[in-house]
């Protein structure tokens, strides 16, 4: 996600968790205008190799040659899967004629894939994330069919349409759609909540694998639903402020700004109740900020 996962953010989510239940993960997006992704643009969102998890690299753009260069790079540069983004409705990615823009063109969604799917020459799998549609899900079936045309290996399908942004309330049945119109594997997102959504996409729609989204930024352990106490949930916090100082470009306000963009949604550990949410995200000074998480660690026992 976009201003979220990535290494730093990324690290601290893989150490907590078991490989094989995890699965993999995906990098921001990594937005193809003008030229072709630098070998250091795609080595700075994937980071080191520190976890035996695959780590996905996802490019957005319109411009096959550029699209296939970058999936090139990304393939030498040790990503384990390339995943092309279809589903942003973001106004600057529909002015580039990316991300959703592209859904009411299958044709180009296949010729995108297929681009990379060449460009990669089979050292890693070509996967695309879709969302249900632009104003209708209509053709989620077509959409799908595309990216398989394509040669995709995997689809993850967003069950929004672009029109209905990130709201609230999703149809998983346009998962089950897209599930039974192609023969790869389909990975559903949008709207799981709590640890048991992931089950029951599974079972309701067929599809197999679940993404998590906004619910991994509040509760980075929904994968295995374990239920963390609040001083573990700080420390969650506070080891990840930690990454983003390690980084030439981190500054207290960044790593504030970080902070806080996983507290508007985060539960995890009971830390923020919806009743001071807000007072967590108004606090202006960034070392505040840190010690209000430092003092959630309250009596956190140190080994003997
Ligand atoms: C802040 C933010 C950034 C996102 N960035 C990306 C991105 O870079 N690539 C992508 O495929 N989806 C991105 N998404 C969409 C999510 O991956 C996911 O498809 C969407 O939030 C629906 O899932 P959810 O209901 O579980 O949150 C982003 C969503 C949010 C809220």
């Amino acid at each position: 996600m976009e201003g979220v996962t990535d290494p730093a953010f990324r690290d601290v989510v893989m150490a907590r968790h078991d490989p094989l239940r995890l699965g993999g993960v995906f990098t921001e997006f990594v937005r193809i205008t003008e030229q072709a992704a630098s070998p250091g643009v795609i080595q700075r969102h994937l980071g080191a190799a520190r976890f035996p998890i695959p780590v996905g690299l996802q490019l957005m753009g319109s411009d096959v040659t550029l699209v296939a260069a970058s999936a090139a790079t990304a393939a030498a540069r040790g990503a384990a899967v390339v995943d092309l983004n279809f589903g942003c409705p973001a106004k600057g990615a529909l002015r580039g004629c990316a991300g959703s823009a592209l859904l009411d063109d299958p044709p180009k969604v296949a010729a995108l894939v297929r681009a990379c799917v060449d460009a990669v020459e089979g050292r890693v799998p070509v996967t695309a994330k879709v969302r249900a549609g632009v104003d209708d899900a209509d053709r989620v079936e077509e959409i799908a069919g595309a990216a398989e045309d394509g040669g995709a290996s995997m689809l993850t399908v967003h069950c929004r349409t672009r029109a209905e942004r990130y709201q609230d309330s999703v149809d998983w049945s346009r998962i089950r759609r897209a599930v039974e119109a192609v023969s790869i594997p389909v990975c559903g997102n949008g709207g799981v909540r709590v640890t048991e959504d992931i089950r029951r996409m599974r079972s309701e729609t067929g599809c197999a694998f679940v993404m998590v989204g906004r619910a991994a930024l509040g509760d980075p352990w929904i994968f295995s639903g374990e239920r963390v106490t609040r001083q573990v949930a700080a420390r969650f916090l506070l080891d990840y402020a930690g990454n983003l100082r390690g980084l030439r470009s981190g500054t207290p306000e960044g790593a504030a700004a970080r902070m806080k963009q996983l507290l508007r949604y985060w539960t995890a550990g009971g830390l923020v109740t919806d009743q001071d949410r807000l007072s967590w995200l108004r606090e202006p000074d960034p070392a505040r900020l840190m010690a209000r998480i430092e003092a959630a660690l309250g009596d956190e026992v140190e080994g003997p």
